[in-house]
């Protein structure tokens, strides 16, 4: 075993994850210490309340107290692990420990997307390592993906299935009919969903996500303010059944592209073929497709939540700082993978710049030229039909429902297609839109 003193730790907050971290670093002490050349402990942690009972291998946590800035005050404590999640006080603690020198490893998505240029600033100053690897999907290395394995490739584009709560109502929905409220509650009892459900099921969490992927893949700064956020709660059982009769499946993904014009960064329930292996993505799980120009594509795969599948990420990123304190300190990855002054200002596209296809279903007035008059529409606007599928009304029903599928097109002239589709006198109410990718 190596003679070199062992690292000492202190850990933000007790929760899901962080009970899943001490489980991991002290459960796994010995394999981990074999490869990080180090003893890594935890000296001290702080959290407000937490079931200790619930908690294997707290008796070996050194010091337990209820202050997080004690944790990152504490002159022993080499790597701050913040686990509080949420942008305050987790933001100050984190801020703090830089000043105070020390490395910081934060499972904590939205602190990194929204406040992370200012973060890594201060780090970068302070010469100390801020590692995120649990901030995007849960348990899958894909920031370790994008920043290292895949650091040859120009990369094109990124799609993936990135909020575990979400994928799991899409597909509880989808093969049991089970109700949104349900599956949702199921998801917090498990674990996996947010604090605020909302930042689920609205696609906030997603963004986070998307944000910090958008920056590793293109080299922009974090852009969060101009990431497209959709959620998954206009959804209906319906859509779910249409789409699988036009051999697609609805999953709710977050796509960030190079294109000429700027950078894509979009977070929605989107259409996609039901053969790609993504679209067979289930409950809890998350995936990652990226896209490398010399890579070609390539799929990751997982447990995007949970109390030991985010552990292992966060574990993975404490055994990195350990080793880069015992080997190189100064050769450090870049925390967005890019050199901080090799940064591009390459924009975010404006969702309306954004060329995809879509899905439309409308509930149209039963009687001849209805058809004829929502097609001459999408004509006149160059927007080509892929499919359509026209239902017979419900027994007693005034209206049909209609579902077309186009090709792509730019959601400008989109969204101009829909305001007078919207306005013709046989189409009640509003027109529902999924985007569709391919993924090919
Ligand atoms: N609420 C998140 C999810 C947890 O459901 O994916 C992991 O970030």
């Amino acid at each position: 075993m190596p003679a070199m003193k062992p690292i000492k730790t202190g850990l933000l907050g007790l929760g899901t994850v962080g009970g899943g971290v001490v489980t991991v670093l002290t459960g796994n002490a010995h394999e981990i210490a074999r490869r990080a050349g180090r003893e890594i402990i935890i000296s001290h942690a702080g959290a407000k309340e937490y079931d200790a009972d619930a908690i294997r291998g707290l008796d070996q946590v050194g010091r337990i107290g209820d202050d997080g800035f004690a944790v990152v005050d504490d002159p022993e404590v080499e790597i701050v692990i913040e686990l509080i999640g949420g942008y305050s006080p987790a933001k100050e603690m984190v801020l703090r420990a830089i000043a105070n020198g020390k490395h910081v490893v934060t499972a904590n998505k939205a602190l990194i997307a929204a406040h992370g240029n200012e973060i890594f600033r201060a780090a970068q100053e302070q010469g100390v390592i801020v590692a995120f690897e649990a901030a995007v999907a849960g348990g899958i290395p894909i920031i370790k993906a994008l920043r290292e394995g895949l650091a040859a490739n120009r990369i094109q584009w990124a799609a993936g299935i990135i909020n575990g709560t979400g994928n799991f109502i899409l597909t509880e929905m989808r093969d049991k009919g089970r109700d949104f409220a349900e599956v949702l509650k199921e998801a917090q009892q498990l674990g996996y969903a947010e604090a605020d459900p909302t930042f689920d099921v609205a696609g906030i969490d997603a963004a986070h996500k998307l944000t910090i992927m958008g920056s590793l893949a293109f080299g922009i700064p974090l852009q969060f303010d101009k990431t497209y956020t959709e959620g998954i709660s206009t959804i209906g059982q319906q859509d779910v059944a249409y789409a699988d009769a036009l051999g697609y499946r609805i999953k709710h993904l977050g796509i960030t592209r190079r294109t000429d014009s700027g950078i894509e960064l979009r977070v929605h329930p989107t259409l996609i073929p039901a053969r790609r292996l993504i679209a067979n993505v289930d409950g809890v799980m998350n995936a990652v497709l990226v896209q490398g120009d010399a890579v070609g594509p390539t799929l990751y795969y997982g447990a995007g939540a949970g109390s030991l599948p985010t552990a292992s990420s966060v574990v993975a990123d404490v055994i990195d700082v350990a080793r880069a304190l015992t080997t190189d300190p100064g050769n450090r990855v870049p925390h967005l993978a890019f050199q901080p002054d090799a940064m591009s200002d390459f924009s975010v596209l404006a969702m309306a710049d954004v060329h995809t296809a879509y899905y439309l279903r409308m509930q149209a007035v039963d009687q001849p030229g209805v058809l004829s008059a929502v097609t001459a529409i999408l004509g006149n606007l160059d927007i080509s039909i892929e499919a359509i599928i026209q239902k017979e009304p419900a027994p007693g029903a005034d209206h049909v429902p209609i579902i077309i599928l186009t090709q792509r097109v730019q959601e400008r002239n989109m969204n101009t297609a829909i305001r007078h589709i919207e306005a013709l006198d046989t189409i009640a109410g509003n027109v529902h839109r999924i985007r569709v990718e391919s993924l090919g």
